[in-house]
């Protein structure tokens, strides 16, 4: 059995601000977190990430910190953040932050100095860089490069005060930290290590694959990125994923930060790292995270126009979860995940969210993610086989992703609103933050104010009181899910075949370690379906450790949305 205790341990995300509002005011808080916690424990997960409860303006939802030691006033005090973590660590589970790094928010102190005048001690934090030359500064296209940011607009906002630009990916109150200078380095070592001498167990880092630009020297110019056709802005991506000195930052911090103190998590959110860099990044002897969160299968169903929705090709995301299992079967480890608070639900958008099919989609997911080796995460409502939300038009968005793409979609890009409002309403991050569905009752019983973001409608059904009350719920079969993967040393470190890789329909794993031998099918159809394999005769007679639907397959033919884990032994 491994010593790692993260690979048999499940991670629970919440997203503060949609989980659960003690004071009324229609935003969570740490207060709802603290009475919610037997909620979580009795789930049996492991671990909690809370996404960011930093003080920040909350431009982009706490992932634009404006002070990194201290609590918003908006979820609590550090006082209570103490108490949060009393109470999971006396619940015998572990707590992990969100650290933000990449960037700050532009009301930061360091940033707030640093575009204060060209000389101040702090200019070189952040990225500033002149006008393209020969361009008038702050005027259309004089921007330093063609690059667009991650939220619509722009990568590069000008400053009158000083006639400069500074680069931010994401939105323009997120200047991006310029990690090259040493004391930035230096000051994020030393805000980590303030929050793990109070006792938290690990850190969830932010875009971390971003943080080392491909800056060209001498002079330290930022090139153009690819044009794309259609976009008003380039891709400068290839400048800023997985940059030069990406793992020489990440083994520092591990030296400065981690060293001494095994026993905490390094969760590294890197969209666009490949399967090679991963196993360098998670290769424990290079001593840099414990695992990372690709991307690659939540871009299934994208394609190279953001604005047209691809129907998700079974095949195709079989063929990614093989190559990430199979490419860090060796050496390093991952992390599973359908769902956090940048994705649409994973029941609306891989599985079937119709009345008679939502439990039996939401549990075959669960079953196959959980199935997989590597460590999986559970985002809040997740668990209760949560919905996408029908928003009824752009007005009741509340992310500010949503919000910045329609309107370069729209207005820049000429669009039409009904196309881009169906690929929100689809893919857009607000369906993974309507408040939490704890009841029938009005706001779901998240707050008793208005909330913030409007409950989904069908918190009527959908809701932990009713679930938690029924057996056979979602809720009931997550329970389930978890403690297998504590109770069966197979579901942490067997190893993994995939089986039927040209089926549209079926989704089919081995699991084997030493004599124990696990097969995992999961039905991602409406229809029923035999599984052809070989060996299907022994492996129907086989023990069958769990299954969503209350008829055990005959002969190894699966009913819809059916999913099924049998054991044998050698
Ligand atoms: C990734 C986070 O998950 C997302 O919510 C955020 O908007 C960006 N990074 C910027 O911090």
């Amino acid at each position: 059995m491994t010593d790692l205790w993260w690979k048999s341990a499940v991670v629970y995300q919440i997203y503060p601000r949609s989980f659960a509002d003690a004071d009324g005011d229609g935003m969570g808080d740490l207060r709802g977190i603290i009475d919610h916690l037997d909620y979580l424990a009795g789930l049996g997960v492991d671990v909690l990430w809370l996404s960011p409860v930093y003080r920040s303006p909350q431009d982009d939802n706490g992932y634009d910190i404006s002070d990194y030691q201290d609590i918003d006033p908006l979820f609590g005090t550090l006082e209570i953040f103490d108490e949060l973590l009393r109470g999971v660590h006396q619940r015998g589970m572990k707590l992990i932050m969100d650290l933000v790094v990449n960037h700050t928010s532009d009301e930061h102190p360091w940033f707030v100095e640093s575009r204060s005048s060209t000389d101040n001690p702090k200019r070189d934090w952040y990225w500033w860089r002149p006008a393209r030359p020969g361009l008038e500064p702050g005027t259309p296209g004089a921007e330093p490069t063609n690059w667009g940011s991650a939220f619509g607009g722009p990568a590069w906002e000008y400053d009158e005060k000083t006639g400069e630009y500074y680069l931010h990916l994401f939105s323009r109150k997120q200047p991006d930290l310029n990690w090259e200078n040493p004391a930035v380095r230096e000051a994020v070592y030393e805000m980590m290590r303030w929050w793990l001498d109070r006792g938290v167990d690990g850190f969830r880092m932010d875009v971390i694959n971003m943080i080392s630009k491909a800056v060209q020297s001498p002079g330290g110019a930022l090139p153009d990125g690819r044009v794309i056709a259609g976009s008003a802005y380039g891709d400068g991506s290839a400048s800023y994923i997985n940059g030069p000195r990406n793992h020489e930052f990440l083994h520092e911090m591990h030296e400065r930060v981690f060293a001494g103190r095994p026993e905490l998590l390094a969760v590294g959110e890197m969209p666009g790292v490949t399967v090679e860099e991963a196993v360098l990044f998670t290769d424990q002897a290079r001593q840099e995270v414990d695992m990372v969160f690709q991307f690659d299968h939540v871009w299934v169903d994208r394609g190279g126009d953001p604005w047209r929705l691809i129907p998700l090709q079974l095949t195709t995301l079989k063929g990614i979860f093989n190559r990430w299992q199979t490419g860090l079967a060796e050496t390093g480890w991952n992390s599973l995940y359908w769902n956090n608070h940048d994705q649409p639900r994973a029941v609306s958008r891989y599985g079937d969210d119709s009345p008679p099919y939502r439990a039996a989609s939401a549990k075959m997911l669960g079953t196959v993610l959980h199935l997989h080796r590597g460590t999986p995460y559970i985002y809040q409502g997740e668990e209760l086989g949560m919905t996408n939300c029908p928003f009824p038009t752009i007005a009741d968005f509340r992310d500010i992703e949503a919000i910045g793409q329609y309107t370069q979609a729209v207005d820049q890009e000429g669009r039409s609103p009904e196309e881009v409002l169906a690929v929100l309403r689809a893919r857009g991050r607000d369906n993974a933050r309507t408040p939490m569905q704890w009841d029938a009752s009005p706001h779901a019983g998240f707050t008793a104010g208005t909330p913030w973001l409007a409950a989904n409608p069908n918190h009527t059904e959908i809701n932990a009181a009713v679930e938690q009350e029924d057996p056979d719920s979602v809720y009931h079969y997550y329970r389930r899910l978890i403690e297998l993967r504590h109770t069966e040393p197979a579901v942490v470190d067997g190893d993994f075949t995939m089986l039927l890789p040209n089926d549209e329909r079926l989704y089919a794993f081995t699991r084997r370690l030493g004599g124990t031998e696990l097969l995992v099918i999961g039905n991602f159809s409406g229809d029923e379906v035999r599984a052809e394999i070989e060996d299907a005769a022994a492996w129907s007679s086989a023990e069958l450790v769990l299954t969503n639907l209350a008829q055990a397959p005959v002969d190894l033919t699966l009913g819809p949305w059916q999913a099924v884990v049998y054991r044998r032994t050698a």
